[in-house]
């Protein structure tokens, strides 16, 4: 595949990060990006939730909020893709500028808002996709005006579960006031509940993950874990942008208020992963997110307990042939190491990483 982002890369970072990703979107929709990767190698193959995965390699939600590219994005080599966050009616977001790229520290912060055109809108969207390359979650928000948030996941549930490969129920957003707070045990206990009685209700019954926050305290992500695993939630994302880790940036940006994601979150992020593996023990799988950007992150997460990962930040820096870099890395690495499978290599890791 020829690889043109080299040549775009200048000219789009001397934009607003935010209109350089809505560029980056055009261009993919166009067809003008990342045309027709190869495969991901066979040994990147498994089946999760019952879902045949081509590669473990995701794309983070907030890249394709309003479900535009989908297909496109899967045809890079990812081998799942996220679309989201999409939250019951439509909503502006932030005032501009909400997004920051960070040059020297390989990082973006945003402070979107959950800008999104609505789950009617996504849905009308992904309703004529049909057949798909791989499988299509979609990411489900609040309203920032919700009067009864835990509602709006319920309509994004009931509205999505037909046409969604899996659910991800976000409750980390740090840019939605009061958002976060569900999860904390009681809230999280009857937004889960309720989230799925919505999904034995509806027509189909997709798989359905929480998203968390890597700025979760040690009792706090156990709480959270232990509702989630006994209520029967089917897997965990760790994690969403830090409002954290901050000390040590260079970027004179660093200030910005929001979301911190890319190179400065790995380490945070990680480790959250790896003790949400130990609290877990394996028993529903994990999604590891925070900082992905080369072959030995993607499979340092998978190592400390991922089954699956996914990025974002990495592909405004490094664009889309990153996705190809990645998959061939990945198995190289697993092969070396002398594992059959992504399975075999999951959480090796877990034990050894703490703060
Ligand atoms: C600009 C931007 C927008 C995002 N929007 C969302 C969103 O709508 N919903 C969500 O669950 N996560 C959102 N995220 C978080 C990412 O999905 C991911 O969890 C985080 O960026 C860490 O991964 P990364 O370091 O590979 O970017 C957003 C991240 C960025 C940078």
């Amino acid at each position: 595949m020829l690889d043109l982002f080299p040549l775009a890369r200048p000219f789009l970072h001397r934009l607003d990060a935010e209109r350089a990703h809505g560029l980056s979107l055009r261009a993919l929709r166009w067809g003008l990006a990342g045309a027709a990767a190869p495969p991901p190698p066979a040994i990147l193959r498994q089946t999760v939730w019952g879902l045949d995965v081509a590669s473990p390699l995701g794309l983070a939600a907030g890249a394709d909020k309003n479900g535009e590219v989908p297909d496109r994005m899967l045809a890079l080599g990812f081998g799942l893709v996220e679309v989201g966050t999409l939250t019951p009616r439509p909503q502006p977001g932030n005032p501009k500028p909400r997004m920051f790229r960070l040059g020297p520290d390989r990082a973006v912060i945003n402070r979107l808002g959950f800008n999104n055109e609505g789950l009617e809108a996504g849905a009308t969207r992904l309703e004529p996709l049909g057949a798909r390359a791989g499988p299509i979650g979609i990411n489900v928000g609040a309203n920032k005006d919700a009067a009864d948030p835990i509602a709006d996941y319920v309509t994004g549930v009931e509205r999505m579960a037909p046409l969604a490969d899996y659910l991800t129920i976000n409750v980390s957003s740090p840019n939605t006031p009061g958002l976060r707070d569900l999860q904390a045990r009681a809230r999280l206990e009857e937004l889960v509940d309720r989230v799925l009685a919505a999904r034995a209700g509806a027509a189909r019954q997709p798989p359905l993950l929480v998203k968390l926050a890597p700025d979760l305290d040690d009792v706090a992500l156990a709480e959270a874990a232990d509702v989630l695993v006994d209520k029967g939630v089917d897997g965990i994302i760790m994690g969403n942008t830090t409002i954290g880790q901050r000390e040590g940036l260079w970027s004179p940006l660093a200030h910005e208020a929001g979301g911190l994601s890319g190179r400065p979150l790995f380490g945070l992020a990680t480790e959250r992963l790896a003790r949400l593996y130990r609290l877990t023990e394996g028993r529903v799988p994990l999604v590891g997110v925070g900082g992905i950007d080369s072959p030995e992150t993607a499979y340092a997460k998978i190592r400390a307990g991922a089954t699956l990962v996914q990025l974002y930040t990495a592909l405004a820096f490094q664009g889309p042939g990153l996705v190809t870099r990645l998959n061939t890395g990945l198995a190289h690495r697993l092969k070396l190491d002398g594992f059959a499978s992504v399975a075999d290599a999951v959480g090796v890791d877990a034990a050894e990483i703490a703060l």
